[in-house]
């Protein structure tokens, strides 16, 4: 597709361009009626970071930060096996050192023990280190780009560096990750036509699995007087993510779901694949939090029942198998 348009379509009312029927018509024909579904466990929420989007900040001295201990995040493993889940994806803040020889023991526990895929997302590491957590078990790793407009990205993130995440991504891929990416949609100086070259991006970069979501502003941070009017573009550019990028995995994210009750649902019926529900246990997801509405009162075992609801409503399965990325492997 042109960028001119992409633009069009995201600027357009979806009842008259028809995108979200296009979309879905897409996501059937090319990744099909299966749903993946991915157990989340956020096992720290430490961050040294400060991005200006992001509850977990460092400066927001008002949280309490925690980092589960090893059996706590087996037992979280154990428990996505248990729900029938096939992968789980832990996912923590930016820590400035972390016991990593302990870490990669607890990867090869998890993978020998429960066989379930694991896939990380704990940002920007050395290449030796994404190596390691390789060999160590874990095939796959998110870690969006956030926008590909440099000067906004400098902006939301001022103590990150642009090329250091592409190349970061670019490690990913070369060590044979299946590679996550993605953006938010709706941050402060943010276009359309922004947006439009971050969907161009996606597919240049051949990213395997693509996380969009709405920017949510967080009343704990720099950017808590910005508008949270942002369901609609966020779901005009999965739709339009769809077509540009057939054969990618695209999860229906939570953010999604804490701006609109039927926000799962309706991304889901836009062109996602995927959904991550939450596993963390209680006392940690609590204070985990990158944005405010986020359901924190989901017993997981509840939650995946309302899932398995909610794919049978839709006319869709559930998808058992290991939901492998169609872009890395060239189907
Ligand atoms: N609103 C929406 N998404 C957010 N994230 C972080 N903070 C917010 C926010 N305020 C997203 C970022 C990050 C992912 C884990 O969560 O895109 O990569
Ligand atoms: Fe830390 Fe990631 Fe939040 Fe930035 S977005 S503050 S790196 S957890």
């Amino acid at each position: 597709m042109e960028k001119s348009e992409i633009i069009e379509l995201l600027k357009g009312n979806p009842a008259e361009t028809g995108l979200f029927k296009k979309a879905d018509e897409v996501r059937k024909k090319y990744v099909g009626d299966d749903i993946y579904l991915r157990g989340l466990i956020e096992f720290s929420n430490i961050c040294h970071r400060n991005c200006l989007y992001c509850g977990l900040r460092r400066d927001n001295k008002i949280i309490h930060r925690y980092l589960m201990s090893d059996d706590e995040i087996f037992e979280a493993a154990v428990l996505a096996k248990k729900l029938g889940y096939t992968s789980i994806v832990l996912q923590s803040g930016e820590p400035l050192s972390f016991n990593i020889k302990k870490f990669l023991e607890l990867l090869k526990r998890i993978k020998n023990e429960t066989g379930l895929i694991i896939t990380l997302s704990m940002g920007e590491l050395e290449k030796e280190y994404y190596l390691l957590l390789k060999e160590a078990g874990a095939s796959r790793y998110l870690m969006r780009f956030e926008t590909s407009d440099r000067n906004l990205y400098s902006y939301l993130k001022p103590d990150s560096k642009y090329e250091k995440r592409f190349e970061c991504l670019s490690w990913l891929r070369e060590l044979g990750f299946e590679v996550g990416s993605g953006i938010m949609v709706g941050l402060p100086g943010q276009s359309v036509e922004s947006i439009a070259d971050d969907i161009m991006l996606f597919d240049k970069l051949k990213i395997d699995m693509i996380g969009i979501g709405p920017f949510i502003s967080n009343p704990e941070t720099p950017l808590k007087n910005f508008n949270n009017n942002n369901f609609e573009l966020a779901i005009k550019t999965l739709a339009v993510t769809r077509i540009v990028c057939p054969k990618s995995n695209i999860p229906a994210t939570s953010a999604m779901e804490a701006l609109d009750d039927n926000g799962r649902e309706k991304a889901l019926m836009a062109g996602a694949n995927v959904i991550m529900p939450n596993i963390t246990p209680y006392n940690f997801k609590d204070k985990y939090i990158l944005y405010p509405g986020k359901s924190i009162f989901d017993d997981p075992y509840e939650y995946s029942v309302y899932l398995k609801n909610l794919i049978e409503k839709l006319g869709r399965k559930w998808g058992k198998g290991p939901g492998n990325s169609r872009v890395k492997e060239g189907l």
